[in-house]
């Protein structure tokens, strides 16, 4: 027997916050960004996934107007990190709602490092950087779709699967170990994993 929530029905927020609740675990897009003066700003977004495979696009989402939004609409480059249980404090430190201005970078005491192809910086402790060219920006509702397209994923060689490490490397699940955003303040440590082969139909 199932309780439903009939959105229309429901105080302010009270979907939203089901939602967030429901739709788990999210990775965490940990987006970086400059302002047109050049300032850095750094942000956690878990409204965050892969949108095309070819080109490959990854799109987050602003709740509303946020700083990370406006620097990406100034300058149209943006680099995505990943957040790891050691870096969930200081990823939680920039999602403070600053004033425009603050280097969040300097905030959290997370080092930049350059990027290959854009100008806002990697965060060096992060195992993952995309760096992405912006695409689009879809205005749904209250929010902003930012589609990015990825022009460089860049991994640190310790979370390189090392069975696949001479043939195409690819990042080992268990080794990249991201923490993922869950309901209301709550944070997802990395589960288990088990491989599936897909079924092929045949005739
Ligand atoms: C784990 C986590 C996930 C978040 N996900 C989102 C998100 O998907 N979209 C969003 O607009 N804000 C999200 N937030 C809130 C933003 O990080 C926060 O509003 C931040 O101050 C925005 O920074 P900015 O104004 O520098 O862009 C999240 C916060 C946390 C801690």
């Amino acid at each position: 027997m199932k309780r439903s929530f009939d959105i229309a029905e429901l105080p302010a927020g009270w979907g939203y916050s089901l939602l967030t609740a429901t739709v788990v675990p999210r990775p965490i897009a940990w987006v970086s960004s400059l302002s047109a003066e050049g300032i850095a700003n750094l942000a956690p977004h878990s409204f965050f996934t892969i949108a095309s495979a070819d080109p490959p696009i990854v799109q987050f989402t602003s709740v509303t107007e946020k700083d990370t939004l406006r620097n990406i609409r100034a300058t149209g480059e943006f680099v995505i990190g990943l957040v790891t249980e050691d870096l969930a404090g200081a990823a939680n430190v920039t999602a403070t709602n600053f004033p425009p201005g603050h280097d969040e970078f300097a905030e959290a005491g997370i080092r930049p490092e350059p990027s290959r192809f854009v100008r806002p910086a990697r965060v060096a402790e992060s195992p993952v950087a995309l760096e992405c060219r912006l695409e689009r920006i879809v205005e749904v509702g209250n929010s902003f779709l930012v589609l990015g397209e990825v022009l460089c994923v860049a991994l640190a060689e310790e979370v390189l699967d090392p069975v696949r490490r001479n043939g195409k490397p690819h990042p080992r699940y268990e080794l990249l170990r991201p923490v993922s955003r869950l309901g209301r303040i709550q944070w997802g440590l990395p589960g288990d994993a088990f491989d599936l082969v897909r079924p092929q139909f045949e005739e």
